[in-house]
């Protein structure tokens, strides 16, 4: 993110010089970018509030992203197609797109917290008719992650059973669906209240949290596949209750693959990639009404600190986004 120079045209963006707590991001004005070759510049409208946020603000995450200071926050996002660089072909201005849209480890790292983002055309998706833009800023890294930890990596087969912890979550209410319309039994893990939410979802059981540490709350049930959305007790518990010659799948933390292995478990963590053709699935079951979609709220970007920490202290029901340009 470029500073602004003299008579350069400026844009409000929440980007910052170090690592500091979520509490202290504020809103600053930085150079608006120009859209590069093959290069879509997109007037964002919401951008999603992800938990990587506050864990990237704090310098929590560095041994998983390499980070570039200045560094504007943000993830994914939804909006419309301001200006074109050369070359692009697919979306043209005034498109509603939506898309996962910080390519970390570039040279040039954009992120969503901001009035405009320059990004590959190939990173966004037309947002389709009757899915709001405010929804739309919700869904795609959730559904990206949720999608790649069950059947990329998770290997999912329909007639299996999936337990999902931290259902309730951004990404777990999606897993939930995902697993559904794959065929699968479901298995839901969740801190109490969210029983009615999950099994609406389409949960076939939902257990509290603390049921994943007694190996009987199951009745002799083993999940062929655990989806781990909390880590550290959980993810160790879920080695132990997943059936011999099964899978964890993790996006929260290490697994302690010696014990995997003393079990004949595959046990792995992943980190969700952009995905063209995953965001073209997301477009395509939001047009059939297949998702069914978390309650939003919208903070407006200002309150960008407050949204952080309320992301920190798990105290959103639901999803988060940050209103920058509705
Ligand atoms: N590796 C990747 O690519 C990737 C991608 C996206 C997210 N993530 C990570 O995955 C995690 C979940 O993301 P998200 O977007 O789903 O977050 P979220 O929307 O904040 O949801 C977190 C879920 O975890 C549960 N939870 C939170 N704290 C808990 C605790 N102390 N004990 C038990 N349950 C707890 C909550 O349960 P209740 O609702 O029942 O209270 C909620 O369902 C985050 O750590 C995030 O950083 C990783």
């Amino acid at each position: 993110m470029m500073r602004p120079r003299n008579g350069e045209r400026v844009m409000r963006a929440v980007c910052i010089e170090s690592f500091r707590p979520a509490a202290e991001v504020v809103v600053s004005e930085v150079a608006t970018p120009e859209p590069g070759p093959g290069e879509v510049r997109v007037r964002i409208a919401y951008a999603g509030v992800n938990p990587v946020d506050w864990k990237i603000c704090q310098g929590a995450m560095q041994a998983v992203f390499p980070h570039r200071f200045p560094l504007t926050l943000g993830w994914d996002a939804s909006g419309v197609v301001d200006r074109v660089g050369p070359g692009v072909s697919r979306l043209q201005p005034g498109r509603r797109v939506m898309g996962y849209c910080r390519q970390y480890g570039t040279p040039v790292e954009r992120g969503t917290y901001a009035e405009y983002i320059c990004v590959p055309e190939d990173l966004l998706v037309p947002v389709p008719d009757g899915l709001s833009l405010k929804a739309a800023a919700s869904l795609p890294l959730p559904f990206l992650t949720a999608r790649q930890a069950l059947i990329e990596a998770g290997g999912l087969k329909a007639g299996e059973t999936v337990a999902i912890v931290g259902a309730a979550g951004g990404v777990g209410s999606l897993a939930v669906q995902i697993a559904r319309l794959q065929g699968a039994r479901v298995l839901a893990y969740s801190r109490p209240g969210s029983e009615a939410y999950l099994t609406a979802l389409g949960a076939d059981r939902v257990l509290g949290n603390l049921s994943l540490f007694d190996a009987d709350a199951l009745g002799g049930e083993q999940p062929d596949l655990i989806f781990d959305c909390i880590g550290g007790e959980a993810l160790s518990a879920a080695l132990e209750r997943v059936r011999s010659g099964g899978r964890v799948v993790t996006i929260t933390g290490e697994p302690d693959v010696r014990r995997a292995d003393e079990r004949g478990v595959r046990a792995e963590r992943i980190v969700a990639k952009a995905n063209r053709g995953h965001l073209e699935q997301l477009a395509e079951l939001c047009e059939r009404g297949q998702l069914q979609l978390p309650q939003i709220e919208a903070m407006p970007l200002e309150a960008v600190a407050e949204a952080l920490g309320r992301s920190q202290r798990s105290a959103v029901r639901g999803k988060l986004v940050l209103e920058v340009a509705p």
